[in-house]
């Protein structure tokens, strides 16, 4: 590719919701591990972490590896995260609404509950 559109001029580059015609609702504030992040109307829980750098919302019960979204479609439950206090929510399929609190999530999710 030589970097260069039409005519010889050279190439802008345009974002997703531009290549497809979509004009994305108002930005909303949810919470990360007490931390401000940003989220559009659509994007699911998992998309709005990623958008904010946050690729790790979990640590596996027995080694306590780092995980997150893995499959994107429901299947593997790595991105298992507690949202608004209930733990073992898939984050790659739940909608992100404004004033979400996600949890980042350790072992079975279920520790901070038996206390
Ligand atoms: S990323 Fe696989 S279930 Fe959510």
């Amino acid at each position: 590719m030589s970097g260069r559109g039409h005519a010889g001029t050279p190439a802008r580059a345009r974002d997703v919701a531009e290549l497809v015609g979509a004009s994305p609702g108002t930005e909303f504030e949810l919470s990360f591990d007490g931390r401000p992040i940003r989220a559009l109307p659509g994007q699911s829980i998992a998309a709005a972490l990623w958008t904010a750098g946050i690729l790790s919302w979990r640590t596996t019960r027995v080694n306590g590896n780092p995980r997150g979204a893995f499959c994107g479609i429901g299947s593997c439950f790595d991105c298992l995260a507690t949202v608004n206090g209930r733990p073992n929510q898939r984050a790659c399929l739940l909608p992100a609404r404004p004033g979400d609190t996600i949890t980042p999530q350790k072992g079975d999710g279920h520790g901070e509950l038996l206390r």
